[in-house]
């Protein structure tokens, strides 16, 4: 699959099967993910693997479609808002590296922005100089949705003079 194929069939998978998948792989996605652009080379990324206990209590509704694994993504806060927001512009290159990564060789990935409640951000015990921009699910799908349709690019192009 070229490249252009890839971005195009990658889907959000909300159903897993139970098969898990290699911990030294998705280490290997994930290097591959801190390749992300990111201002001054902050690498502002951190993860946290979500283990049963800590899933339980995160109650999720459909237990985040039963996928094998789980973590969150955190960036972390820089010294001026705009650091930050930069940041979380690094780090969202950081997760889509990822999934791509991942769905490169067969593996799919949900992104749920669970977590961003205190509540949440508590139970996965998030620092507080970081914000999480989510939990990803990851593993093999069980279904694969169709695709939802975009809006033509040329409805988003403005030219300068
Ligand atoms: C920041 C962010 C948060 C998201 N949170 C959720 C979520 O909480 N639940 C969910 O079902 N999908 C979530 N998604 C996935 C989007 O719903 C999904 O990408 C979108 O519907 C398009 O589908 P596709 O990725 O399969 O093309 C999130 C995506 C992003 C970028």
């Amino acid at each position: 699959m070229n490249m252009i194929e890839l971005i195009k069939s990658r889907r959000n998978i909300k159903k897993f099967r139970s098969e898990q998948v290699d911990e030294t792989v998705i280490k290997n996605w994930l290097n591959a993910a801190a390749m992300a652009p990111n201002h001054r080379m902050t690498e502002p990324w951190e993860i946290i693997f979500i283990g049963s206990e800590t899933r339980e209590k995160l109650n999720h509704k459909s237990n985040f479609g039963n996928a094998p694994t789980l973590f969150a993504v955190l960036s972390r806060h820089g010294a001026t808002k705009v650091e930050s927001e930069e940041n979380v512009a690094a780090t969202a290159c950081f997760i889509q590296n990822f999934n791509l990564a991942a769905w490169s060789e067969g593996v799919g990935t949900f992104w749920s922005s669970i977590g961003i409640t205190g509540q949440n951000r508590d139970l996965l015990k998030v620092p507080e100089h970081f914000d999480l921009l989510g939990v990803l699910a990851v593993g093999y799908p069980e279904m694969i949705p169709d695709p939802k349709p975009r809006t033509p690019i040329e409805n988003k192009l403005t030219y300068l003079p």
